[in-house]
Parts: structure tokens; sequence; C-alpha cells
């Protein structure tokens, strides 16, 4: 009855073969093909089981659609809640991704332990935890860093060290548990494949089988992924139609602070963002999220801070910029972190033809303060203010915020939001916000403490925020 084979199938047109090739055949791309489970169930019985999961699907009016209302499981960790939306939703499927050694295993562990307290009680299994990464060992390793070996919850929280993906949900089937977590969607296989562990087909396949579980029994099913260095998630993209939800875990791998965004949510905003903190004990929660990006106060140049808004959640960030003349033979050196390199590229032309600064023989590096990326223009002004700032050894006056776009014409565009950014600057003790001329000033009223310049291009914004252009490097007169 399940007969199941394996086919080779072109991902740009469809054509199946026996065999893995570099070209397809059929239309002649390259590196499309992929192992593909195909008739799995005779097809009468396929249409039987469907039948029997849909009780025989028949349309229904949209306005006499019911809904159900969503039992959110919240897993204790405030900042991954705010992400989900409120909570884990029964038989969802969420895709945890980030880096290696980014904190993925860390923050899935202390969600399971977060769950298991809240589980019902005399449930024995609450969270059941596939990993095929780590051993028990290690596994167990963390669990005393986070202080739950010794947790009542630990004893609810049970480690599965499995890669078959039928047999994990076997076991998942049989304890019922009320979070299933896979630790990692690379490492698990199914059976009736060849491929190895990550590849395309392993990891589709395994996750679809997985999203089956959890819509059929409504435990939700928590996947971890790697991302690649090229920042997407290893495995086919399709992995992301598929599932509910996808978070990414960012940050700098050696410094503490995490980003927790959702980039798709079935069930909740994609907007909200979670700012952790990696310490000694696990992830934490940080205190004053909007001031965890900024660094110490400083008066030199080359610095500036960027009200920045992450979905509703204003964040202070502190740009750096340092611009050295280039050493050397050919192309001055672009270096950039947490900023896109095409803005960094329209600023230093938009500075050298509009304000009069060429950056063109200048080595640049830029980057902001606690391994965050921004890529809102409305980081545009700060960025270029501290490109500025460096280039003429002049610093920004403590105190200032800056936000706004940067146009073409070095005209300065109004950004979203612009109250939020500014009520927080000015909670933070911020006493001078420069911003785009033109913003509504409705936007920016009531906020007494701080003083509001609004400026209509980037040369004033330049006057205002480093006084009156200064020879460089006074110091050396050559
Ligand atoms: P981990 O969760 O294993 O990352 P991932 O699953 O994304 O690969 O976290 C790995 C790093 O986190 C590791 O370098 C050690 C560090 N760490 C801490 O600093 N504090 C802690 O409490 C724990 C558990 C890990
Ligand atoms: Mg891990």
């Amino acid at each position: 009855m399940a007969r199941t084979q394996s086919r080779y199938v072109c991902q740009a047109c469809g054509e199946s073969f026996l065999r893995w090739e570099g070209q397809c055949r059929t239309c002649g791309a390259w590196n499309t093909l992929v192992e593909t489970l195909v008739h799995e169930r005779a097809p009468g019985a396929r249409a039987a089981a469907k039948a029997r999961h849909t009780g025989g699907s028949v349309p229904v009016a949209l306005r006499d659609l019911t809904e159900a209302p969503l039992r959110r499981r919240p897993t204790g960790i405030g900042e991954l809640d705010r992400v989900l939306g409120g909570g884990l939703v029964p038989g969802s499927l969420v895709l945890l991704g980030g880096e290696p050694g980014i904190g993925k295993s860390t923050l899935v562990l202390e969600a399971a332990a977060g769950i298991a307290r809240g589980a019902r009680a005399g449930a024995e299994v609450a969270v059941l935890y596939a990993s095929g990464e780590e051993s028990g060992g290690q596994l167990r390793l963390r669990a005393q860093r986070l202080g739950l070996a010794d947790d009542p919850a630990g004893e609810r929280v049970h480690v599965l060290a499995e890669t078959d993906v039928e047999r994990i949900i076997e076991h998942a089937l049989a304890s019922r548990p009320d979070l299933l977590i896979v630790d990692s969607i690379q490492t698990v296989t199914l059976d009736a494949l060849d491929g190895p562990a990550g590849s395309v087909g392993q990891v589709r396949e395994a996750a679809s089988r997985l999203l089956g579980f959890a819509k059929d029994s409504g435990v939700p099913v928590v996947l971890v992924g790697h991302v690649t260095k090229d920042g997407s998630l290893a495995g086919p993209k399709t992995l992301e139609h598929l599932v509910d939800a996808v978070l990414a875990l960012e940050g700098e791998r050696f410094g503490t602070l995490r980003l927790l965004r959702a980039t798709k949510n079935r069930f909740g905003s994609t907007e909200e963002v979670g700012v952790l903190e990696m310490a000694g004990s696990g992830l934490r929660e940080v205190p004053d999220p909007a001031r965890a990006f900024l660094g110490p106060a400083t008066d030199a140049a080359g610095t500036a801070v960027a009200a920045t808004l992450e979905g509703s959640r204003p964040l202070l960030v502190e740009v750096q910029a340092l611009v050295a003349p280039a050493g050397g033979f050919g192309a001055p050196r672009r270096t950039v972190s947490g900023i896109e390199p095409s803005r960094l590229a329209l600023l230093i032309a938009v500075l050298g033809r509009r304000v009069g600064l060429d950056l063109g023989g200048q080595d640049i590096y830029a980057s902001l303060a606690g391994g965050l990326s921004v890529a809102e223009p409305a980081l545009d002004l700060p960025l270029a203010v501290a490109l500025a700032s460096s280039f003429r050894d002049a610093p920004v006056a403590a105190g200032t915020v800056l936000v706004g776009e940067v146009g073409l014409l070095g005209e300065l565009r109004p950004v979203g939001g612009l109250e939020r950014r500014l009520r927080e600057a000015a909670r933070l003790g911020f006493g001078r916000a420069i911003v785009p001329a033109g913003a509504s000033r409705a936007d920016a009223t009531e906020l007494a403490d701080l003083d509001i310049v609004a400026v209509p291009t980037l040369q004033a914004a330049l006057a205002v925020a480093l006084g009156p252009a200064r020879r460089r490097h006074p110091a050396s007169k050559g």
C-alpha cells in the first residue's frame, strides 16, 4: 500500500528524473534537481485519508466562517512572546533561524522550561526536545548553565536523541507534549530519501512531515534552522512558505546583544522585535531596550545617535564612522556592519555633490553599536553626519539625536513615527533632535525637554550638528 519512491524533480520546470544530474535535461536549468518523495500512498488511500481529516470539505460563505479563538501558550520569555504575538499557537509550525552559535538552542531550551512550568498538571512530558545537534550530555551541561537541571520544570522536558523524522513524530504522538522542538531541521532525515541530512529534499520533506503532525495533533512545533553566511536560511526557500512563523535571532557572535525578529508571522505582527542579552546563565531580557544600542557618551568625532524605529519599538542606536585617507592602490575600502552598502554609497555621493565633502579617496568604515542592523532610510541622516564628523574631525554636540532620510538632491525627507522616536529620545535624556523639515508639526509637539530642530537639507543639518565647517585635523598643518 504505502509505496515510497524518490525522484529528482526540477524546481524550474517540474520534470522528474530517476537520478540526480547537475543540469535539467528538459529545461536546461542548472542545479535545480531536488530529491522528492512521490507516490507515497496509493492514490485512493491518499484521498480517503484526506477526507477523514477534513470531513470532506464543503465551501462556506465568508461571513459564516467561524473563528476559533487562539489559545496562545506563553513561553515565559517576554521578548519571545512579544515577537510571537503573545505566545505559541496550538498546531503552529515556527522556524527559528540564526547563525551557528548565536543562541538558538539556548533560547528554545529556555522556552521549553517556560512551557513546562505552565503545562497542565499531570502531564508527564510537557516538552519533547528532539536534538540531532547535541548529545544528551551537552544538553545537560547547557541546562545546568541555565539553572534548569534541578528545576522541577526540567523533569518535564524530555530529550530525544533522534534524527529520523518519522521516529520523532511517533514519540511525539505517544507522549502528546505541549511543544515539540526539533534542533535542528538540518539534522533530521527521512528514511525514504537518499540525500544527506541538510539537503534541500530532506529539509523540505522533513518539515512538511512535521507540519502535518502539528496540524493534525494541535501540538506546536518549533524548528531550529541554521542560516548560511549570506543570511538566508539553509535549505529551500519553500521552508519559509511552509511554516506559520519565521523568527530570526541576530547579533554579533562575540557581542552579547541579540535581536529577535519575526520575518513572517501568520498569527501576529512582523513588526515586533525582541531584545535579549546573552549572559553567563542564558539569554536575559534587557531592562531598557531603547538604550541597549547606545555606546557610552563621548565627544569623539565620527559618532552620531540615530532614533530608529523597529516595528513599534523605538531604539536609539549609535552610528560610528571612520574616514581615513586611503593608502595603497586600487579602490578605497568601504567596510560596513549593520548598514546597507548601497545606502553608504549613496550618502558618499550626496556628500560629495551636494555638500562639497569629497570622500572619494578615503577609506570608510561604518558600523552600528551592538551588532544591530538597520535597513530603514531614517538612518541616512545620522550616518551622513557621522561620516562628515569623522572627515572634518568635528564631534556632534553631546545629547543630540538625528533622524531623516536623505534624498539624491541632498534634501531631507520625513520619516514615519517621528513622535514615538522623539518621545523615547527625550525619555533617555537627549536634549536636541535634528529632524527633517516638513514633518507634520503635530507629530512632535509637547516634548518639553527636547529642542527639535527641523532642517530642510543635509547641508543645513550638518551646520547644526557640527557647527560651521572647520579645517580638517587642525593640528596637522603639514
Ligand atoms: P547556542 O544556543 O548553542 O547557539 P546555537 O544553537 O544558535 O548554535 O549558544 C552558543 C553560545 O552561547 C556559546 O558560544 C556559548 C554561549 N552561551 C552563553 O554565553 N551563556 C549561556 O548561558 C549559554 C547556554 C551559552
Ligand atoms: Mg544549537
